[in-house]
């Protein structure tokens, strides 16, 4: 986004340095799915931001990225990194399950993390995670379970210190509060808040103190263009609550803007006291058609005059911000949550933080630099495809790995070393919303008309999740001879926002032995993946386990390329 802009244009126009100035700042934040975002401000930590937004169903869960100038942010921590902190998320494995809207704080040289996990069965866990240094993953340890108040937590200080739980309750559809103890979980006697403007699907509740005064504040209208933000306020904590008469204070409804669905808002002072927001947005515009990338996380500017409502400007890709704090420069491109990404997976090292899987893997099925095989990531087959068993209340462990898209436009690469050994053993990359919906380029084997089994180049179009979109046959091609036991690089690129285009081609090959396919965008975007946002990388999947298990990836040190390459060169506001 940002950074990426600027060099784009510094390489195509020179034009960099004329555009940066504190005043000027560009949307999405944290690009790609990043929905619900919760953000903090704290002095102590050297003037840091902090924000985290839902992971749903992926693993490593809960993100904490951390910024010093609100403009390049670095994923530091993932809450939830390793299974015996919270045993039950083996169980979560198709959309909509998994850890959803939490909400981030900060309290006397505490970080607390409060959510909520949805398990297969329905049942709804509170959780409460608790820091002293965010930038220390493992000091996140478990969480505290809380017998469950409502959906949606946040957590309050009042100036007393007392602390309290606000949720909402469903399906009366209501925000309530109740005093908690931060040290058992254990919450009093919960009285109504508040049941929103009419609005419906009340999301998000998060209290906020100003003059004086108890601001509540929710999302209505669910998560799609409906969605908006309302506020209501009093003079004591626990109501009444008198809503604001020009509810919605933010939302795109009704709007031709780029940035729709702008709604699950949180709000944060920086070091000048200065007010910020932040809420998720898709970049689809009112068509509403192709946002693969789903709701990713933007932020405004607030004016929020003494004893007055906080005004919004309209959340838009480029932002004319008031002062935002300094521009620091020191993230280095790679380590930005929309930098270029490389990885080498050189020997010794381990799988990368914002690298992700769809529900609990097995660890044991993932080697980076394997004997004989330095740097690349070995995957052993499961015997679950992408696709899986639809609408299975099972965990399914697929072996798959992902990052999240976060440019509009992109390329990205993978070099893989595969050579099936029996029909339906497949390995490739994927452009992945949910079980239902992705598209696939694979080695795999079909069977020829004489009957018998070659390796073969496959593309596949898995949109089940959607009605109405026609299923289009998979796609194969043999797999020339001398693509076999060779390197292959497998690429899917964006070069506008409505199609993907993936390709095939040997390593050493000229590009005339390509082989190229087109996918559409919307095959990956809402449907049944419509809380999630498109992640792609490389899966491998068999049916038995008979025969061969092992994957190769490697790159060739000697021509200097690693063995996954994504990068940019533009994105769309
Ligand atoms: C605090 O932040 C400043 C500015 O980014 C940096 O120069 C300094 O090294 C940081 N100090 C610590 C202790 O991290
Ligand atoms: C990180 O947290 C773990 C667990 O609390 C602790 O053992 C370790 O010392 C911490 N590391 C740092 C650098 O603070
Ligand atoms: C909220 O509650 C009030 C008082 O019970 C009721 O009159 C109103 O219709 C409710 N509004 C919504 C949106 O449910
Ligand atoms: C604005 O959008 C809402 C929700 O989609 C709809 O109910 C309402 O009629 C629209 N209003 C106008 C003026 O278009
Ligand atoms: C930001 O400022 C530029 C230049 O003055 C203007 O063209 C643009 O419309 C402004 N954007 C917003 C969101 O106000
Ligand atoms: C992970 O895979 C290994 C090898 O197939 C298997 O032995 C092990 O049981 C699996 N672990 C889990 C938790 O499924
Ligand atoms: C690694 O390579 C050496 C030399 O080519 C070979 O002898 C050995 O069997 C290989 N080991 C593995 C695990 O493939
Ligand atoms: C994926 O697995 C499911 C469940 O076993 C199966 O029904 C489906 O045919 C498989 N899809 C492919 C493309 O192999
Ligand atoms: C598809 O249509 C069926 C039957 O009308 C409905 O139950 C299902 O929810 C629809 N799925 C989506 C993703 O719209
Ligand atoms: C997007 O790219 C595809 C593939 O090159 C092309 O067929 C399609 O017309 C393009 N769409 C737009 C809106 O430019």
């Amino acid at each position: 986004m940002r950074q990426g802009l600027y060099g784009f244009l510094s390489c195509a126009l020179g034009l960099a340095a004329s555009l940066r100035t504190d005043q000027t700042f560009y949307n999405p934040i944290l690009p790609g799915w990043n929905p619900d975002p919760s953000c903090i401000f704290v002095p102590e930590a050297n003037n840091t931001f902090f924000c985290t937004t839902s992971s749903l169903v992926v693993f490593p869960a809960l993100p904490i990225y951390a910024s010093q100038d609100l403009q390049s942010w670095e994923l530091i921590s993932n809450v939830l990194h390793d299974p015996d902190q919270f045993p039950d998320i083996a169980s979560a494995s198709i959309p909509n399950e998994g850890f959803l809207e939490s909400t981030l704080r900060y309290h006397h040289g505490k970080y607390y993390l409060t959510t909520g996990y949805y398990a297969p069965d329905g049942k709804f866990t509170t959780l409460i995670f608790k820091s002293h240094n965010p930038f220390n993953e493992s000091g996140w340890g478990k969480p505290l379970e809380c017998p469950t108040l409502g959906y949606d937590p946040d957590l309050f200080w009042d100036d007393d210190g007392s602390s309290y739980l606000t949720a909402l309750k469903v399906p009366d559809n209501t925000v309530i509060q109740a005093p908690i103890d931060l040290d058992t979980g254990r919450w009093g006697s919960e009285y109504y808040l508040w049941n929103g403007t009419g609005g419906g699907t009340l999301e998000g509740p998060h209290i906020i103190k100003k003059d004086g005064f108890y601001y509540l504040t929710i999302a209505e209208g669910g998560i799609s263009v409906d969605h908006m933000q309302t506020m209501a306020r009093s003079e004591r904590l626990n109501g009444p609550y008198i809503p604001f008469e020009k509810n919605p204070v933010l939302s795109s409804r009704n709007s031709s803007e780029y940035f729709q669905a702008v709604g699950h808002l949180d709000l944060f002072q920086d070091a000048k006291g200065e007010w910020f927001g932040v809420a998720c947005a898709t970049r689809s515009g009112p068509e509403w058609k192709n946002f693969p990338m789903g709701r990713e996380t933007s932020l405004f500017p607030v004016t929020w005059n003494q004893g007055q409502w906080p005004e919004f400007p309209p959340v838009r890709g480029v932002m004319n911000g008031s002062s935002l704090p300094p521009r620091m420069s020191l993230l280095k491109d790679e380590d930005k949550v929309d930098g270029t990404d490389m990885i080498d997976f050189s020997p010794g090292s381990s799988i990368p933080k914002h690298l992700l899987h769809y529900g609990l893997p097995n660890f044991s099925s993932y080697t980076v630099s394997p004997k004989n095989y330095s740097h690349s990531l070995r995957l052993r087959a499961s015997k679950t495809n992408l696709t899986g068993t639809i609408g299975s209340k099972t965990a399914e462990q697929r072996t798959a790995i992902f990052r999240k898209q976060a440019h509009s436009l992109f390329s990205f690469e993978l070099d893989i070393l595969f050579t099936p050994a029996m029909t339906s053993e497949e390995a490739g990359i994927t452009v992945f919303l949910a079980p239902q919906q992705h598209l696939d380029l694979a080695i795999g084997s079909v069977k020829n008309e004489k009957g018998s089994v070659i390796p073969a180049l496959i593309f596949r179009v898995m949109n089940l999740g959607k009605n109405g979109t026609n299923h289009p046959p998979t796609e194969f091609y043999p797999l020339p001879e001398a693509w076999r036991q060779s390197p292959v690089r497998l690429q899917v690129s964006a070069t506008n926002v409505t199609t993907y285009r993936f390709s095939a081609n040997l390593i050493s090959a000229e590009r005339k032995m390509e082989y190229v396919f087109y996918g559409s965008a919307g095959v990956v975007t809402a449907g049944e993946g419509k809380f999630d946002g498109a992640l792609f990388w490389h899966a491998c999947t068999k049916p038995s386990w008979r025969g061969r298990f092992e994957m190769l990836m490697k790159s060739n040190r000697i021509l200097a390329w690693s063995v996954c390459h994504y990068r940019w060169w533009k994105w769309y506001t």
